[in-house]
């Protein structure tokens, strides 16, 4: 057998939350994103015989990867082919700490650890163009038409200004933000909620724009507050984007309960944060002893899971009671 490879790469990446924007982005609009320190890890080892993908999903054989990971195994093929490398002689272990469709970008997060181990396995230097374009495979079928934003702040190690197709640019708060995020256990169809939205734009295409056109409004607003640390400002900005994502059908009474719960605790904004329709939220604290109380009155309230963090560093601690 021929070895032009390492026999072991590792590739990471890690979850994202939209901060402001999500479902507007799909129409163009901008959106703000930023790192959530869950992490991904993927390891790629040279074996014999069949490529073997070992997930907390799926072990066994590429070729009979369930549906639920049909975009990863196409990105996975499409990259061997890019590489101009065969599907064989190949393990590949999936260790992901993101929870499944929960708005957290998992798929996208874990296509990029695999591409990004792929190439260092070969010992070829991956560009982002590169990167985006074989991800983008992966999210295509997990979201049908995808804006992008999740693997463009997912590869980023700060927050991003998006907007499809134009520049990404990195957006640094002056002052750090307190985040506490809240899962409400139910998984989150991204797929879904952007048809769902879709099919509101052809049935009322005046109310949705004007939708969007707040959205938008409010995007610019709080880039500006983030770069001035007007985390106040940017509080007000976080509820009237949820006021306008549940005009567009896509919060549900579950974000609805956490979000009414975060304000009671005294966030300074709260909305729920990706796809929606299920999945998480996010609130925004005073400093991070305020984001641990949102983050515990939230999980006692009954989300699944709450997470506290700061951006100005990359620890991420979890509220297990
Ligand atoms: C999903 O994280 C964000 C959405 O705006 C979809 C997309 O941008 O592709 C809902």
């Amino acid at each position: 057998m021929e070895i032009d490879a390492n026999t072991r790469a590792i590739g990471e990446s890690h979850s994202k939350l939209i901060l402001l924007g999500e479902h507007a982005v799909v129409y163009g609009k901008p959106a703000i994103a930023m790192p959530f320190p869950l992490k991904v890890r993927c390891i790629v080892e040279e074996t014999i015989g069949h490529v073997m993908l070992n997930s907390i999903v799926y072990t066994g054989v590429v070729d009979h990867m369930p549906r639920e990971m049909q975009g990863i195994a196409a990105c996975m093929k499409e990259t061997l082919n890019y590489l101009g490398k065969p599907l064989e002689n190949l393990s590949i272990s999936i260790d992901s700490c993101i929870p499944l469709g929960r708005g957290l970008g998992s798929s996208a997060a874990v296509a990029i650890a695999m591409v990004r181990a792929l190439f260092a396995f070969y010992g070829k230097e991956l560009s982002k163009e590169e990167l985006f374009s074989l991800v983008q495979i992966s999210e295509t079928y997990a979201h049908g038409n995808p804006s992008g934003i999740d693997m463009v702040s997912e590869a980023s190690d700060c927050p991003v200004w998006f907007e499809k197709g134009k520049e990404v640019l990195p957006l640094k708060s002056t002052a750090p933000l307190f985040i506490a995020v809240a899962d409400t256990g139910r998984m989150a169809d991204t797929r879904t909620a952007v048809d769902n939205v879709k099919k509101r734009y052809a049935a009322n295409p005046e109310k949705v724009e004007q939708s969007l056109e707040k959205i938008d409004h409010m995007a610019n607003k709080a880039k500006a507050a983030l770069l001035k640390g007007d985390i106040q400002c940017l509080g007000e900005l976080l509820n009237d984007n949820q006021q306008e994502l549940m005009k567009l059908g896509v919060s549900d009474e579950g974000l609805n309960g956490l979000v009414q719960r975060a304000l009671k605790a005294g966030a300074l904004g709260a909305k729920l944060t990706g796809g929606g329709m299920g999945g998480c939220m996010l609130a925004l604290g005073k400093n991070m002893e305020h984001a641990k109380l949102i983050a515990k009155e939230l999980r006692e309230y009954g989300a699944s899971n709450s997470w506290y963090f700061s951006t100005d560093s990359d620890m991420l601690y979890g509220v297990y009671e």
